[in-house]
This record gives structure tokens, C-alpha cells and sequence, in this order.
């Protein structure tokens, strides 16, 4: 049987990139945004089945297209990975950390693109752990804790829609994000959470994972 479709939405460089490259070498088809199909990044020289689609998350019109073009797709897997960590205004950080993620996530389901005990995972970070935390969480920890609100604010209606909803933190990655200095790279980081998505089962659903397959504390 093919490897079903995979979609990894934020695709053109770090993470995001190498999960559309796994995934490509794995022999699925990857559906992959970036936000010029006319310069896709890292994906320019990508080998495999590869569908490319336009998408800045911030834009709520083409969103809703992008997910009903994908309607009937059947998705295996759903990864929501676009971020950023710099932004002159926390209101942008919020809308593209926080806000995006959950519309989209939404707007992919009620298209019915994600298949039957498909998984969807949504890039958050440590850092947007509120637990045990004394310090403030920064503008970048606050958006992602948002998200992760707001995720656990959806989770019993998702899984109601059939699938497994996870948010998952990616590790400290060597990307123009995580900068030189983070001890893990994005091949070990990539394939840690393809391991994951493949093994989540509906008890899972709902809760916040390392890449590594580990729960995390909200
Ligand atoms: N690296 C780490 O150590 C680390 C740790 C914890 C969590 N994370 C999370 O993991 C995810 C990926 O991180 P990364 O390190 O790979 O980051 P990165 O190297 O900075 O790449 C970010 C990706 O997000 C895309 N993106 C940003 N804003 C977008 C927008 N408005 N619309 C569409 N795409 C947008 C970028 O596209 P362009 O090329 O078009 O800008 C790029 O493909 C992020 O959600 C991040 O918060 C990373």
C-alpha cells in the first residue's frame, strides 16, 4: 500500500523543512506550505511526491481555501509547524504561534482533509510551559502557552472529530531559530517526532509531547 499523505504546513527552511524531506524519502506524498511556491527555501531541491501550496498563517482568506482544496485528502498526518521567535509586536507573535494554528487546525477538520485516526501536531515549545515556571514567560513563551491553551480548550471536540490531536515540542533544534548552539540537529529532531506520530494511539490524544516521545507538563 502507498504511504498515505502527510501535510507540514511552514515548510521552506529548519523543522519543518526536514519533516517534508523524511517524510518524501518515506515514499508519502507531502502536501507543503510555504509562502512563495516560487521560492520554496530548502523544498527548491526537495526528490519525492511533493505537492507545494501558498500559505502565510496569518492569512485567514487563503487558509480557509488551502483547507478546502484539501478536503477528501485523507491526511495521515497533520503538522502545523510554522512559528516565529522575533517580532517587533507580540500581537503578530500571537497571531502566528497561537492563533493561526488553531484556525487553520479547524479549518482543516471541518473540510474533512485529516483521515479517520489521523494525527495532528502543532509546534509549541518548552518554553511555553506555564507549570512550575516562577519567572515571566517572554512574548515568544506566551504565545506558545496561548496555543496551548487554547489547544487544551478545543481537545475534547477534536477528538471527537476522529483524530489525535497532539502539541509537541520539537527539542532545542540548530535552525536560524534555535541558532548554532542547540545540541540537537533537525534530522534527529525530525525523525524523533515522525517516530511519535506514527505510534500515537487515542489515549494520547490531547496532551503535549517532546519529540523524543516524552509527555510534557503544561
Ligand atoms: N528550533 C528550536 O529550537 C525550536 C524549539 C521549540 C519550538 N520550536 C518551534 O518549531 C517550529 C519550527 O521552528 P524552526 O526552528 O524550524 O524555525 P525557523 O527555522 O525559523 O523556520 C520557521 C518556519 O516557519 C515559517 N513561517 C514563519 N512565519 C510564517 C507565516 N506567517 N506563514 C507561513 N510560514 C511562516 C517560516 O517560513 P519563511 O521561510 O517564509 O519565513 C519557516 O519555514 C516553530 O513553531 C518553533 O516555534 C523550535
Amino acid at each position: 500500500m502507498a504511504a498515505p499523505p502527510i501535510l507540514v504546513v511552514g515548510a521552506s527552511r529548519g523543522i519543518g523543512a526536514e519533516l517534508a524531506r523524511q517524510y518524501l524519502a518515506a515514499g508519502h506524498q507531502v502536501h507543503a506550505t510555504v509562502r512563495d511556491v516560487a521560492a520554496p527555501g530548502e523544498l527548491a531541491t526537495a526528490d519525492g511526491d511533493l505537492v507545494l501550496h501558498e500559505l502565510d498563517v496569518r492569512d485567514r482568506a487563503r487558509a480557509s481555501e488551502l483547507a478546502a482544496e484539501l478536503a477528501g485528502a485523507e491526511l495521515a498526518v497533520a503538522i502545523h509547524n510554522a512559528g516565529i521567535n522575533r517580532s517587533e509586536s507580540p500581537a503578530e507573535m500571537q497571531e502566528v504561534n497561537a492563533a493561526a494554528p488553531i484556525r487553520l487546525v479547524e479549518a482543516l477538520l471541518e473540510a474533512g482533509a485529516i483521515r479517520r485516526g489521523g494525527v495532528v501536531a502543532i509546534m509549541t515549545s518548552q518554553m511555553g510551559a506555564r507549570q512550575g515556571r516562577t519567572e515571566r514567560l517572554g512574548d515568544y513563551g506566551e504565545s506558545k502557552a496561548v496555543l496551548n491553551d487554547e489547544f487544551q480548550r478545543r481537545a475534547a471536540d477534536w477528538g471527537r472529530r476522529n483524530v489525535i490531536a497532539v502539541v509537541v515540542h520539537p527539542g532545542w533544534v540548530r535552525t536560524d531559530m534555535g541558532g548554532d548552539s542547540a545540541p540537537l540537529s533537525v534530522e534527529e529532531s525530525a525523525a524523533g517526532m515522525r517516530t511519535l506520530f506514527a505510534g500515537l494511539t487515542p489515549t494520547e490524544h490531547g496532551r503535549f509531547w517532546t519529540w523524543d516521545g516524552r509527555e510534557h507538563p503544561w
